[in-house]
């Protein structure tokens, strides 16, 4: 499978839909919108493997409304799925300021593998790493979006946490004994830092809390599914596939 640096399981495109692809992003660089009118006519350019990551996260968005707690997404990369979720707190409960973001990330890249992992092309020491200063301009981003949404001059809702997640997860459940978690996105895939995360959430966890695992039945990432194994077996839950994004799990805590 090659990776065309789009998603953690690369592409299995042939080589026509490839052109098409490389035809769509070349009309997305010369577009003849003006910028203004380019940001709100995004779908023109997004395909459908795009809008089915906003559905899904639609759907998981709807099943934690109710749900108290913290929204976790453990593996940012470029944060598009933090921003969505600022977007849809603002939809869904405008006035819930307490429904705090957490994004967990190196932001220099994969880390910390064990004999539990597939090392490949898509999961290396530094795959997925951002520039230099990314957080602080996803941070920016983050707090642009949440004050341009309704009940926007209460800010402060995100908290992007740099560093191994073996280490960031337990340090900021050490740090702050009364997070609920209504909602975790695990797309790291390794074993060690998902293990870490699961442990110290664990507790945290409440019925109705939902957990999303991005790679639970690929291969290529078996640490993620290995570490759930071990740590949800004394727990009582509902699993099933995404019927929008097949590839991806979703856990419900009873
Ligand atoms: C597949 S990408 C996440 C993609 C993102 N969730 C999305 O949907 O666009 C995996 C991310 O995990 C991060 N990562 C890998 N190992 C890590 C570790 N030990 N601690 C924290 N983040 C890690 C990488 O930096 C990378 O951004």
């Amino acid at each position: 499978m090659a990776y065309d640096g789009t998603s953690s399981e690369g592409t299995t495109a042939d080589r026509e839909q490839l052109d098409f692809r490389e035809r769509l992003a070349t009309m997305f660089r010369e577009s003849p919108l003006p910028p203004e009118q380019l940001m709100f006519n995004l779908g023109l350019y997004t395909r459908s493997s795009l809008l089915v990551k906003f559905l899904f996260l639609h759907d998981v968005y709807q099943r934690i409304r109710m749900v108290p707690g913290v929204l976790i997404e453990l593996g940012v990369w470029w944060g598009q799925n933090l921003v969505l979720l600022e977007n849809l707190r603002a939809i869904h409960e405008p006035f819930n300021k307490q429904r705090v973001i957490l994004g967990f990330d190196t932001f220099s890249g994969y880390r910390t593998f064990s004999d539990e992992d597939v090392v490949g092309d898509v999961m290396a020491d530094g795959t997925y790493s951002t520039p230099a200063g990314y957080r602080e301009y996803l941070e920016r981003l983050l707090e642009v979006h949440e004050g341009a949404n309704a009940f926007g001059h209460r800010r402060g809702g995100h908290r992007l946490i740099e560093g191994d997640a073996c280490e960031t997860v337990p340090r900021y459940f050490d740090e702050h004994p009364e997070t609920l978690v209504a909602m975790a996105f695990f797309d790291v895939g390794t074993y060690k830092p998902t293990m870490a995360a699961l442990e110290a959430m664990k507790s945290a966890l409440v019925p109705g809390s939902v957990l999303v695992f991005d790679q639970l039945t690929w291969p290529g990432a078996p640490g993620e599914a290995i570490a759930f194994k071990q740590v949800f077996r004394d727990i009582d839950y509902t699993i099933e596939k995404s019927a929008l994004y097949p590839s991806k799990s979703i856990v419900t805590l009873r």
